[in-house]
């Protein structure tokens, strides 16, 4: 398939984009180049024939109709969003902006692409979006894909928009759209502002790790490589107009999970003492949801999708990448605000 990606030089996209070339898809990566992009995440495949970057906004509809001409895509993924809670807090409008304007005037570029291609039932409309729409559970409980959405975060609220944006482009246009809403993701090319790599390299910094509130708020954990193995299936064997929910059965607590990433460290880059004493309570995020937890049951039986590793393999995988990989998050650390404390105003 001809698939255009946009947010491919993001973290997730760039997964995406690396496995569906080497699945044999052609790929046009479409992304702004925002603070959060980094081409060398795709650098792997930057020489294939069958790549294409195209630098464009998805705000932008002159262009992304220049670029559905140009190259009659099969189908969009579309990944590019501003995705960061924290920044959300201190600065939403990039959030309304990108992520609900964006994907309407996507929605719009792609429908007129298809309306004026004769309406292939063929084509498809994949958007990623989060668990974090459907807000925050108690001690029990799972999402699923029918769960009323509750978000609770401008960046959940705008990403929550996106999605009924997209129902209703399909339900009102009959344009062929699928969704997906994944858990927290962790791996290889994670951006320095995230959770696990600001705990790895604060770690190796020797810098305090910073845990939010009690650290007990609890997410469910998926390795990005899975998350991209799931979101291509979803795309060539989704059905139409339904959503799936992707999750790693990967329960754990902040302080849990940061703790693993120290045990790991102090095994494999011994410190003067161990990595654990560097953990440091700040003040909580605003409105921090408590726990989400994934009910993959739907993408597991439809599409019989599991994830490959566990969390303990997949932190393994990641901390080594990290270790080895240290020219490309030193290049990343100078970037606005990252290694700041963002998000605090309530
Ligand atoms: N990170 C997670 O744990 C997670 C979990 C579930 C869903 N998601 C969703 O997956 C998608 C990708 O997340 P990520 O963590 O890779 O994000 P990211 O911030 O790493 O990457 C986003 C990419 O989108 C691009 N982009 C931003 N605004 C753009 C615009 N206006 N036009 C074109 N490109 C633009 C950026 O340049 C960047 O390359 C997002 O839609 C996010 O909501 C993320």
């Amino acid at each position: 398939m001809k698939l255009l990606i946009t947010g491919g030089a993001g973290f997730i996209g760039s997964a995406v984009v690396r496995q569906a070339v080497a699945q044999g898809h052609d790929v046009i990566n479409l992304d702004a180049l925002t603070y959060a992009a980094c081409l060398d995440n795709v650098a792997s495949v930057a020489n294939s024939p069958q790549y294409t970057f195209v630098r464009a906004d998805i705000r932008d509809r002159t262009a992304l109709d220049t670029v559905f001409a140009t190259h009659a895509p099969d189908a969009v993924m579309h990944l590019a969003a501003e995705s960061h809670v924290d920044r959300s807090i201190d600065g939403p409008g990039t959030f309304i902006d990108t992520n609900i304007t964006g994907t309407y005037t996507l929605l719009e570029a792609a429908r007129s692409y298809w309306t004026q291609g004769g309406r292939p039932d063929s084509f498809r409309f994949h958007h990623i979006s989060t668990d974090e729409v459907f807000g925050s559970l108690g001690p029990t409980g799972m999402f699923t894909e029918t769960t009323p959405y509750d978000p609770r975060s401008p960046y959940s609220a705008s990403k929550a928009a996106s999605d009924h944006l997209v129902r209703a482009w399909g339900e009102t246009y009959g344009l062929p759209v699928v969704l997906s809403n994944c858990s927290n993701n962790y791996g290889p090319f994670h951006f320095p502002e995230k959770l696990v790599p600001v705990v790895i390299l604060n770690a190796l910094a020797g810098k305090p790790i910073p845990i939010y509130g009690e650290g007990l708020n609890i997410r469910d954990w998926l390795y990005v490589e899975d998350h991209a193995d799931a979101l291509l299936l979803v795309l060539q064997k989704g059905r139409v107009g339904r959503s799936y929910n992707i999750g790693g059965e990967n329960e754990a607590t902040n302080i849990d999970l940061v703790r693993k990433i120290c045990a790991i460290l102090d095994e494999k880059r011994p410190g003067p003492a161990p990595y654990g004493d560097l953990i440091t309570y700040v003040t909580d995020r605003p409105g921090h949801d408590a726990r989400y937890a994934i009910d993959a049951s739907r993408i597991r039986d439809e599409l019989g999708w599991q994830p490959s590793v566990t969390l303990e393999q997949g932190l393994q995988k990641t901390v080594q990448w990290y270790l080895d990989n240290e020219s490309w998050w030193r290049a990343l650390q100078s970037r606005d605000g990252v290694g700041q404390r963002l998000g605090v105003q309530g």
